[in-house]
């Protein structure tokens, strides 16, 4: 089948900025953002705070409460922890925000076990059992799509060995997942998913979005020692269509216009789509000699990180082609100088990467 439908919104082929976060934003979506300033207490708020709710809810798959903030996915993390306050998490951890995930933890007070996998390796879900059999914890963090190495966890599984072996909450970051692979609250029974604006949502950096199952709000209320983001006040305020505080109602503006080009797409198309770039991607590292970091079956769909072929150096790949007009992410922390990443999520289009892919292949010739 073949689909008429176009990411860019206007622009295909045109897409030049492929960092994996943030991302490329389309016209339409930087326009809302213009849009004339409204007071947050007035009917004009509550009409389009009103109208997130039930698109932001077929994005996160759920029937459950979902709600934005204005802060970054970070802030999210932090209000994950801070509404369920557990005295012991297990943070499991397959990259550099797993771990930076777990040392919010810390730095919260909460005593955390790391259960680890190498960089490209996913976290095996009997691991997790095992683990959960050990000790007693009251949360698990995981991160769906590890941006560092580009990583994808079996959140599914994951999630179900939480609850076979425990009754431990399941906290996921979806941040490079969301909308670009397949992410189900409700099916896969999750407990606190969070996302930011800035990276498979295709909208420009800001706002958090994040889903809170019955069971979490239940014990958010008797828990919870967050202030800005106690989530028991942002469900009390989107009863009346507001937020507690002033929110970045530009922010709000533009994903009001994206949760609509998103549905349009459909969710499963927009699931296609990143498929198929990343198997592009896949196709042309293979004829060219690039490796890939994270282990076959194990990739995400919105991020490809690459080691280039012998005789290439990343660093100078990512150099050279900025020459070009592209940006591209390089490596990330311990695998800055020897990796180099595609940020193919949110509204990118085949045409795009194909050029970027052609603008590579210049580059990498000289980049020895
Ligand atoms: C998987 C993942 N989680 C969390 C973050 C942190 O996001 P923010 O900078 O919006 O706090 C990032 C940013 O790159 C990320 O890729």
């Amino acid at each position: 089948m073949t689909t008429t439908f176009d990411p860019t919104g206007g622009k295909p082929g045109q897409v030049r900025f492929f960092l994996p976060g943030p991302v490329w934003v389309r016209d339409a979506v930087r326009q809302a953002m213009a849009h004339e300033a409204i007071g947050h207490r007035g009917k004009a708020f509550a009409d389009l705070y009103a109208r997130i709710p039930p698109r932001l809810q077929k994005v996160f798959r759920t029937e459950g409460f979902v709600f934005t903030t204005t802060s970054a996915a970070t802030g999210l993390w932090e209000a994950a922890l801070l509404n369920l306050v557990p005295e012991r998490v297990l943070a499991v951890v397959s990259g550099a925000f797993s771990e930076r995930w777990a040392a919010c933890a810390r730095d919260l007070g909460i005593a955390v076990d790391v259960l680890e996998a190498p960089w490209g390796t996913p976290v095996d879900p009997e691991e997790v059992r095992r683990a959960l059999g050990k000790g007693r914890y009251e949360a698990v963090t995981v991160v769906h799509s590890e941006t560092s190495t580009g990583t994808l966890n079996d959140l599914a599984a994951i999630a179900r060995a939480v609850r076979e072996a425990s009754d431990a909450f399941v906290l996921a970051d979806v941040v490079t997942s969301i909308a670009g692979s397949p992410v189900e609250c409700d099916a896969w029974n999750l407990d606190f998913v969070l996302s930011g604006s800035q990276k498979a949502l295709a909208l420009p950096p800001g706002l958090g979005v994040a889903f809170a199952s019955a069971r979490f709000r239940e014990r958010a209320k008797k828990s919870s020692r967050a202030h800005y983001l106690r989530l028991a006040e942002a469900e009390a305020f989107a009863e009346k269509n507001q937020t507690p505080y002033t929110p970045s109602t530009p922010h709000l503006f533009a994903l009001d216009v994206q949760l609509d080009h998103i549905l349009q797409e459909t969710i499963e198309g927009r699931w296609a789509r990143h498929d198929a770039l990343r198997r592009r991607v896949e196709s042309w590292a293979a004829e060219r000699g690039h490796t890939y970091a994270p282990i076959e079956g194990a990739r995400s769909w919105t991020v490809s990180c690459l080691k280039p072929r012998p005789g290439v150096s990343a660093e100078a790949l990512v150099a050279k082609v900025k020459e070009r007009g592209f940006t591209i992410g390089g490596g990330y922390g311990k695998w800055k100088a020897s990796t180099f990443r595609i940020g193919h999520m949110g509204d990118v289009d085949l045409a795009s990467l194909e050029a970027l892919l052609a603008a590579l292949d210049d580059s990498a010739e000289e980049s020895a």
